[in-house]
């Protein structure tokens, strides 16, 4: 077999491309996706058992379908059910949210329970509401707690966004695609992409690593 990159000096650009909105997508899922999941976290630690049940149902649904499911649920339903088109960026912003939503709600969920019980009862004896404990006292311990595993969903998220490149989500995966329909070079085009989400992710998890040690010395 013939290696041929030559199609980098015309094509280079396309990944350039695909990693701005690899990028992109990723972090703001996950950015919104820890707003969402917090919130759902507090539903299932909630006393009422119907806000609990609520946020049962969501994380159940969520993990129990596969993404690319989900994805063309929303980017074909959703135009359905509002009546204006959504367009591609935002079916694949708000599967993707929905999605990181729901694993980071059972992340935050088992941060907030491994807080200590006496944090709670403290802040509660000082006078201050359970709401205000929770946002002051107990969020803040939990969220610093889970850093590492919020780190690691967003490498996750990383991954899986490739999956967008199938309802047309220009990200890195779709731009090798691209590449390989362009000059019928298929197996290249597709190494370099897995090239580049190596280096995402393997310097990721280098800076992620360094974060975390910090926080421990802080400690
Ligand atoms: N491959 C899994 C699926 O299809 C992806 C789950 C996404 N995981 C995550 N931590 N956001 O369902």
């Amino acid at each position: 077999y013939h290696w041929d990159f030559s199609f980098l000096n015309d094509y280079g650009s396309y990944y350039w491309t695909g990693i701005k909105k690899t990028l992109e997508v990723s972090l703001l899922a996950v950015l919104s996706g820890l707003v969402l999941g917090t919130l759902v976290s507090l539903l299932r630690l909630s006393g009422l058992w119907l806000l609990r049940f609520i946020g049962t149902v969501y994380v159940e649904i969520v993990r129990g379908t596969p993404l690319l499911v989900q994805l063309f649920l929303f980017y074909y339903g959703l135009p359905i059910f509002l009546g204006f088109d959504i367009g591609i960026f935002t079916a694949a912003y708000l599967t993707l949210t929905v999605n990181s939503g729901a694993y980071i709600a059972e992340i935050m969920r088992a941060g907030i329970q491994a807080v200590d019980k006496g944090q709670m009862e403290a802040a509660r004896s000082l006078g201050m509401s359970k709401g205000l404990a929770m946002r002051q006292i107990i969020l803040p311990q939990a969220f610093k707690n889970v850093l590492p595993a919020l780190g690691n969903e967003f490498v996750v998220v990383v991954k899986e966004s490739s999956v967008l490149s199938v309802i047309g989500y220009a990200e890195l995966t779709y731009q090798a695609n691209a590449i390989r329909g362009a000059t019928y070079i298929s197996i290249e085009p597709m190494l370099i992409s897995a090239l580049i989400y190596f280096v995402l992710i393997f310097t990721l998890s280098k800076l992620l690593g360094i974060g975390e040690r910090r926080l421990k010395t802080s400690d």
